[in-house]
């Protein structure tokens, strides 16, 4: 996979954290949307998982994930994480209030609207995404008259690093967490993945959900949030004559760091990706 990247005024990464690998599903998405765009990506892998630990914990994680970032320069921070999305986005936007700062959650939400005909919403996420009520207060944002069932699958998380995705196990683990909420006569239409790693289990959940839910990724819907930013943002800057060319052509590169254990992030990650990393690519940092 491509390893190249270079940084300049005019070519800035964009900034793109998470607690761990999880976060990879959204590059992925980005990348294929963004295929010019640079990127500069980070997991906190000392320190996950975010899902468990408190909201302040969660913040003062985020801030600093945030800060690195920002030390290295970046063009606009996308938090790759549900749980941070969930808890930080606030003070993260308080902390850097001329940053373009997208998370996870709003995209999801809207999607999820977008696709349910019953407004009867599912939501599968991490405990402290659950806890926090973030997907319910978004998608109310969008229909105050949706209804919300919301579950936390915190097992999905180690299955998905595990590479557990496919199969009877996974199928078996889906049918215990989903059938209590997908099998009574008032069920969800729309499943929305509020986590990261489930979107690596999207095809066991598909084999055992009733055919007509939709499943909604917040992966794709965050990197066209992205995309409609940053080119808002070009346009606005090709107008007041500060650039000529409003995208990049050539194919970007990533620049990889984690602040804990190359080797690891390069094997779970590369499952994550769909690419293969190696581990020598892999800047450890300390936050
Ligand atoms: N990245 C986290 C999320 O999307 C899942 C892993 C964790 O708990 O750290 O919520």
């Amino acid at each position: 996979m491509t390893q190249a990247w270079a940084s300049g005024e005019a070519g800035l990464p964009i900034g793109v954290f998470d607690s761990g690998v999880g976060g990879l599903t959204v590059l992925r998405a980005l990348r294929a949307d963004m295929p010019g765009e640079n990127f500069i990506y980070l997991g906190d892998t000392a320190r996950l998982p975010y899902g468990t630990k408190s909201a302040q914990t969660v913040v003062r994680y985020s801030l600093q994930c945030a800060a690195a970032l920002i030390q290295r320069g970046i063009c606009c921070l996308v938090v790759a994480c549900n749980t941070a999305s969930a808890s930080a986005l606030d003070a993260l936007r308080a902390h850097h209030p001329s940053l373009p700062i997208i998370g996870v959650i709003e995209p999801g939400a809207q999607a999820a609207v977008t696709a349910s005909v019953s407004q009867h919403i599912a939501v599968i996420a991490t405990e402290g995404t659950v806890g926090g009520g973030a997907y319910e207060a978004a998608i109310h944002r969008f229909n105050p008259d949706a209804r919300v069932t919301s579950r936390a699958c915190s097992l999905f998380v180690s299955m998905a690093e595990e590479g557990w995705t496919e199969g009877p196990i996974a199928e078996a683990v889906a049918r215990r967490y989903l059938d209590p909420i997908f099998r009574s006569d008032d069920a969800p239409d729309t499943l929305v993945l509020g986590c990261t790693h489930f979107p690596t289990l999207a095809a066991a959940m598909r084999a055992i959900l009733p055919k007509h839910v939709s499943i909604v990724d917040s992966a794709a819907t965050t990197a066209a949030a992205v995309l409609h930013r940053l080119h808002g943002a070009t346009a606005m800057h090709a107008a007041s004559g500060t650039s000529e060319s409003p995208l990049p052509t050539t194919l970007g590169g990533v620049r990889w760091l984690a602040t804990d254990g190359a080797t690891r992030f390069a094997r779970v990650g590369s499952a994550f990706l769909g690419e293969t990393l190696h581990a020598d690519a892999i800047e450890i940092i300390d936050l």
